[in-house]
């Protein structure tokens, strides 16, 4: 006999404390890889049958998938960000949509700081250099980099990493401005942020982070007319989304040294090669998008996304819903 509950399909294999918890209520299946994504047309077969879908940033929810998926009323990502979502498009279908912010707010911010350490004093470069063999002799100007205490950080997007970013940021002695589409008082009275306009704080930092969520209007933001107004001496990070920075106009600078050096976490595509051109900069970090990759914080994401998935399938309200 056909099972009355309802279905679930999950687009990779998460640890089994985190299914079981969904099993209790629904039918569930998975894509049992945790370093593949699911193929696009398992996925567009699945969906046909599911009520609910715990999606990751590496699926796309379009018209498609959605027009594909009659009985569908809930998609929870196991993300802050939501771009691989066609929003508009589940509204219009009454598809509720959850996503897993505050959880991963600190480590995103914590490895902001990292990229933001990293560039600055090399050390990327540096731990090469020892592993090769090359270090010869303490000397005057080996491998000698940017501080970072005293400096001037400029936030784009000051949502709740990027606070999290100038809260750390203070304890460097930093002074640190902020640009955002709408300017956020309360922020600047309580964590004592500047706001500026995009062009005054690309000029006047010393490290620029990208924390803005990738929109339309935050599309290819940093472009090659913004890269030419920061620093000779200035340090670009995106733990953001890739697209948001436009990533041929940033090799050119990073290239032609109009910016020291930049800390990148997300791409324009992802994955990328080890052949793609930034990875291969001396002056670029390249990380494969792990800000918020700790034990706890995956874990913490992926079971609200589980309470998320619940909620919105039992008709209450879900923890995080964007529509
Ligand atoms: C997010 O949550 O949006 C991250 O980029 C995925 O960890």
């Amino acid at each position: 006999m056909e099972s009355t509950r309802g279905k679930i399909y999950i687009t990779r294999r998460l640890p089994k404390e985190v299914t079981s918890r969904l099993q209790e209520v629904f039918d569930c299946k998975w894509w049992d890889h945790e370093d593949v994504p699911v193929p696009r047309e398992l996925l567009l077969q699945e969906i046909k049958t599911a009520d609910g879908l715990l999606s990751m940033v590496t699926d796309r929810i379009d018209s498609e998938l959605l027009d594909a998926a009659p009985r569908l009323r809930a998609v929870s990502n196991m993300a802050v960000g939501y771009d691989n979502i066609q929003v508009e498009e589940a509204k219009k279908r009454n598809v509720i949509v959850c996503n897993t912010p505050d959880v991963l707010t600190e480590t995103t911010a914590d490895l902001t700081v990292a990229l933001l350490l990293a560039t600055s004093r090399r050390l990327e470069e540096s731990a090469i250099f020892l592993k090769n063999d090359e270090w010869k002799s303490w000397s005057p100007f080996l491998l000698a980099g940017l501080d970072v205490h005293h400096k001037t950080l400029g936030i784009i997007g000051l949502g709740r990493i990027g606070q999290a970013v100038a809260r750390r940021a203070f304890g460097f002695g930093m002074k640190v401005l902020y640009y955002n589409r709408h300017r956020r008082m309360a922020e600047e009275q309580s964590l004592g942020v500047e706001y500026r306009d995009l062009e005054s704080l690309l000029r006047e930092s010393d490290f620029v982070c990208v924390l803005t969520p990738l929109t339309a209007d935050t599309y290819h933001l940093i472009s090659e007319r913004e890269l030419s107004q920061m620093k000779p001496t200035a340090v670009l990070i995106n733990t953001a989304r890739g697209p948001v920075v436009d990533e041929v106009a940033l090799y050119t600078a990073l290239k032609n040294n109009q910016i020291w050096a930049a800390g990148l976490d997300v791409f324009d595509r992802e994955p990328v090669r080890a052949s793609h051109p930034l990875v291969h900069l001396p002056n670029v970090l390249a990380l494969p998008h792990i800000g918020s990759a700790t034990v706890d914080t995956r874990m913490a994401m992926a079971n609200l996304a589980v309470d998320n998935l619940i909620l919105a399938l039992t008709g209450k309200e879900p923890k995080y819903r964007v529509c």
